[in-house]
């Protein structure tokens, strides 16, 4: 658990003194709309109540001088030859390539950035699909503004980091986890168009909890399957004359896909039937509507399970797990997929039971160990006032 005075006494322990600011940014859980953001598609994540925290001061030159708090390791790099480091042949990536690449992200815009020296801390589980890397990005990029004066515009900011994470870490994710990151507000889910950056906040629902359960399986592979189901759908949308899978319907699906494999029409058949349940999904919640949000979420995971092939075992057994539970109206796997995290819709004043139940019943059906939490939406990166 995060811990705001040991932040700042590791800073004054590292650099001596006292920071002065601290920034956030939060990890995020998305609720429905999965493998839709780079289709150019429909999301609906929310900020989590786990976040990356930096406290930092000023520096008069152009170092950066980190330590990470997690990995009890200092590092520090020069913002002067971020380019040239960036030609350079890149071997696997360590947790200071996110803050390297986003202070080249910010250059590359433009931006004339200055030195900090900082210590991080993060409580957003590393690899359980709750977006460690884009929350550091995030935090990275507030701190880099607001050592500069750089005006904070959230999806600027988004569209930066996300840049960071596919030209210099060189993983090629969509836009949602940065969006969400830079644009979370408390108390709501965001509803978001990945085409145009368009959001639009949806009040978390009255008298439920979101509840995020880790399967504690973690797969190596993510990457490469990943990767390979962005080239599946590029294809698909070739091969159907479109831009990007956003742009069929899902009542023109049918009679248009005929000319895909069956590989293909699978894979884009979960693009645009999500699209099109992330828009009601969104409707469903105006309107307060728990029961059908509960259905869509049930229906994304059968279509990311069958169709779109990037569950496990672990996600599978956890979401039934959840759903033998009464108070539960829907459950399914979140982010990327193949282990890390699954997140459940459930009436409010079960959430504990419903922890309780679930943690049993899966851990006597799987014998792993899972992590539950009850977590609450949270605001976007901020500069945090320390009382
Ligand atoms: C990862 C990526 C996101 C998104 C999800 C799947 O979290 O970083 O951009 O594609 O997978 O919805």
């Amino acid at each position: 658990m995060f811990s705001m005075n040991l932040l700042q006494k590791k800073f004054s322990e590292i650099f001596g003194g006292k920071e002065e600011w601290i920034v956030r940014a939060p990890g995020r859980v998305n609720l429905i709309g999965e493998h839709t953001d780079y289709n150019g598609g429909f999301v609906l994540p929310m900020a989590i109540d786990r976040a990356v925290w930096i406290a930092l001061r000023s520096r008069k030159d152009k170092q950066v001088f980190v330590y990470s708090m997690e990995y009890k390791e200092n590092r520090s790099f020069s913002l002067d030859i971020l380019e040239k480091q960036n030609q350079e042949e890149k071997k696997k990536s360590e947790w200071i390539d996110y803050i390297q690449g986003t202070a080249w992200a910010l250059q590359k815009e433009g931006y004339n950035l200055s030195g900090w020296e900082g210590a991080v801390c993060s409580d957003v589980p590393i690899g359980a699909g709750l977006s460690s890397s884009a929350a550091l990005e995030l935090a990275t990029a507030r701190a880099f503004a607001t050592i500069g004066n750089i005006p904070w515009n959230p999806s600027q900011m988004a569209y930066i980091c996300q840049k960071a994470e596919n030209l210099w870490v060189h993983v090629s994710c969509g836009i949602m986890d940065q969006m969400i990151s830079a644009c979370g507000e408390k108390d709501h889910a965001l509803l978001i168009d990945c085409r145009s950056l368009e959001t639009k906040l949806c009040p978390t629902p009255k008298g439920t909890s979101i509840i995020i359960m880790d399967t504690a399986t973690r797969r190596g592979l993510v990457e490469s399957a990943y990767n390979l189901r962005r080239e599946q759908c590029e294809t698909a949308s070739r091969l159907l004359g479109i831009q990007q899978l956003r742009d069929i319907s899902w009542e023109d699906f049918p009679k248009k896909s005929t000319v895909l494999s069956d590989i293909l029409q699978r894979r884009s058949r979960h693009v645009v039937s999500e699209n099109f349940r992330t828009l009601q999904a969104q409707l469903a919640m105006e309107k307060q509507d728990t029961i059908s949000l509960g259905k869509y979420m049930n229906e994304s995971h059968e279509s990311l399970k069958n169709d779109f092939e990037v569950s496990n075992d672990a996600l599978n057994a956890m979401v039934e797990c959840a759903r033998n539970h009464p108070a539960c109206f829907g459950a399914r796997m979140t982010g990327a997929g193949f282990g890390g995290c699954a997140v459940a819709l459930v009436r409010q004043e079960m959430a504990q039971d419903f922890s309780t139940f679930v943690s049993e019943q899966y851990k006597a059906r799987t014998t792993l160990n899972p992590t539950l939490y009850i977590s609450q939406a949270t605001k976007g990166a901020e500069i945090w006032n320390v009382e």
